[in-house]
């Protein structure tokens, strides 16, 4: 097959880590990590977490980086032309469809959320120059909730800069972005884990985060684990595969996609080791924080801090979800140009169709907070119950299938090239079994959580 994708290319090795490690590195590593930690026990959950990344989400990764490679298209033309090669059937193409619905999903709620963090950036921004900034955390975060033109216009305001970023394409919108956002978002953490060592809680944070106690592992944090290393690493809805299809043949990826698993696992980690001094220093206790953790915790603690942390933040959550939410848009679009249409008309319908659906999200915690759906507390928790929870791991269970088991095993090997032979067959048996015993295990027990939710 081509040696070039039609929609371009990565420049360089970096810019391929940069561009996957943006796309991992959003909303999940700085709002959703640490809450869950903090949740589920600390150094439990951490040390869960890590091993599912390494045999179930890590393998998968290798898995739609090499099927993404080998085909060079949008997921769904991709698995139609590899399915021709292998002579399987062409049902597998369902997996594109899948994660282009999932993709869907997820953009339409991870823009709202997103654009909670943009206007939370803004208040601080003004409060720089003079404004009253967050007094009373709680009433703002319930204010921002209650007002559904706000909420719908910093939507909007986000889903306009992910729309600007993937109608350039990929050297010129995706590449070039990452280049610029990724150290900045790293120079940020760094200013903020700075603050966090300078209170003088580094160590019992780190001892939070690290010293598991094992009676606090039961199968509901293994659950949690598992979905978080899923939605972290950007598995399950061919975001992965998509990326891989513009990755330069010699490019190693055993050795890009351990770099860029490690790279969001570490962020991860270092934005709780950023924000558990400052919660520890401000609020007391770092177990608990449950979701509010970022949008009505922390800012109590930025206002002792200062406004320029709250800024410097917010802008970070914004900025790491905006190399994420790109990632969410790129496939649908990059298949709509295989059918014909130019790339900004592409996006520009994608983004609005994702724009629209989120509608529903913003609405929900206002005008709709009557409706809930699957018996979820809003519109938006129900839209991410059907995507994480199930589209995703049943998108990257017939990954890891369609991998192990359907792939001609002669091009898996060409795709892995890098791999020493030992680590190759593990590779395989992970994706042959592993992989998917494991993730089938979490479907069922959240479906049946959510069939007894009914
Ligand atoms: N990984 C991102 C985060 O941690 C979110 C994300 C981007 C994602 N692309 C994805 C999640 C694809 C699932 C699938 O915030």
């Amino acid at each position: 097959m081509d040696n070039r994708s039609i929609h371009g290319m990565w420049s360089s090795r970096l810019a391929f880590i940069l561009a996957a490690t943006g796309s991992a590195v959003g909303l999940g590593n700085i709002w959703r990590f640490p809450y869950m930690a903090s949740d589920n026990g600390g150094g439990a959950f951490v040390l869960v977490y890590l091993g599912c990344v390494a045999l179930v989400a890590l393998p998968i990764l290798f898995a739609e980086l090499a099927i993404g490679r080998r085909g060079r298209r949008s997921p769904i033309n991709t698995l139609l032309d590899l399915a021709r090669e292998d002579r399987s059937s062409r049902g597998w193409a369902g997996v594109g469809w899948l994660g282009l619905v999932a993709g869907v999903f997820i953009l339409s709620f991870y823009s709202v959320v997103a654009g909670w963090t943009l206007h939370y950036a803004w208040l601080y921004l003004m409060q720089l120059f003079g404004g009253t900034g967050i007094v009373d955390p709680a009433a703002t975060f319930g204010e921002l909730l209650s007002n559904p033109v706000e909420m719908i216009a910093w939507h909007g305001v986000f889903m306009v800069m992910t729309v600007a970023v993937v109608a350039l394409g990929v050297e010129k919108g995706l590449e070039r972005s990452v280049k610029l956002l990724m150290p900045a978002l790293l120079l940020m953490l760094l200013v903020l884990l700075g603050y966090g060592v300078s209170t003088g809680h580094l160590g019992e944070a780190a001892t939070f985060l690290f010293q598991p106690d094992f009676s606090k592992i039961t199968p509901g944090v293994v659950l949690s684990a598992m979905g978080q290393a899923f939605f972290s690493l950007s598995l399950g809805m061919c975001g992965m595969m998509t990326y891989g299809a513009y990755l330069p043949r010699d490019v190693s990826i055993p050795r890009v996609g351990a770099a860029v698993a490690l790279a969001d696992t570490g962020i991860a980690l270092l934005a709780g080791l950023a924000i558990f001094p400052i919660v520890i220093q401000f609020l007391g206790t770092p177990t608990g924080g449950g979701p509010g953790l970022i949008f009505t915790s922390l800012p109590s603690a930025f206002n002792q801090m200062g406004a320029v942390f709250g800024l410097l933040f917010f802008v970070l959550l914004a900025v790491a979800a905006w190399t994420s939410s790109i990632s969410l848009l790129e496939p649908a679009s990059a298949y709509l140009v295989e059918r014909g249409w130019g790339r900004r008309r592409a996006a520009i319908a994608m983004a609005t169709l994702c724009w629209a659906l989120g509608l529903f999200s913003a609405l929900g915690f206002n005008v709709l907070s009557d409706i809930r759906p699957l018996g979820q507390d809003s519109i938006l928790d129900a839209i991410n119950l059907v995507a994480n929870d199930i589209l995703l791991p049943v998108g990257g269970l017939l990954i890891a299938l369609y991998a192990g088991w359907r792939f001609d095993r002669q091009r898996l090997r060409e795709q892995m090239h890098g791999a020493p032979a030992a680590l190759f067959s593990v590779w395989t048996w992970l994706l042959r079994v592993v992989a998917p015993l494991a993730v089938l295990a979490v479907l069922a027990v959240k479906l049946h959580d959510a069939l007894q939710r009914l």
